[in-house]
């Protein structure tokens, strides 16, 4: 398996919680390569843009209402396989059924407030590196 790059969000529950080292941490551990980083809020426009996928899902207001009510770390990491090694640390998109260990199963509440976002494959991946950091050179 080749060098990947994927997306991370420590979203503001993450933030507020002051968990970023920590969550850092946790991919620092693994071996992921920190490529690009950014403390910054996110505004209407560029939530919609991100989450654009799940426009018209009855979660999606409240998605982008929690995304942007606070400042996210946005960063890049690098490394082999890292979109799986990194959805495998934050561990289920619902808190619920993450497992201790993983940053949503120790950290996290519930779906909507649920800590970290990773890119769910290599598509979304380009795509949202694309966004948050434009201007990052190729691999
Ligand atoms: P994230 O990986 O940031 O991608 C979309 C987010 O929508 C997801 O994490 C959850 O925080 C949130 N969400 C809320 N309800 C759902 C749902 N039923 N299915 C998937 N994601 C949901």
């Amino acid at each position: 398996m080749a060098l990947q790059r994927t997306l991370v969000l420590i979203k503001p529950d993450g933030v507020r919680k002051g968990l970023v080292g920590e969550v850092i941490g946790r991919f620092e551990r693994l071996g992921l390569r920190m490529v690009a980083m950014q403390l910054m809020a996110i505004d209407q426009a560029l939530a919609a843009r991100h989450y654009g996928e799940h426009k018209g899902k009855d979660f999606y207001r409240p998605l982008i209402d929690f995304i942007t009510s606070g400042d996210v770390v946005a960063m890049v990491l690098e490394g082999e396989a890292a979109i799986s090694v990194v959805r495998k640390l934050m561990g289920p998109t619902d808190p619920a059924e993450a497992p201790p260990g993983t940053i949503r199963g120790d950290f996290a509440v519930s779906i909507d407030h649920n800590i970290v976002h990773g890119s769910d494959g290599p598509d979304s991946a380009k795509r949202e590196i694309g966004i948050f950091f434009p201007n990052l050179p190729p691999e």
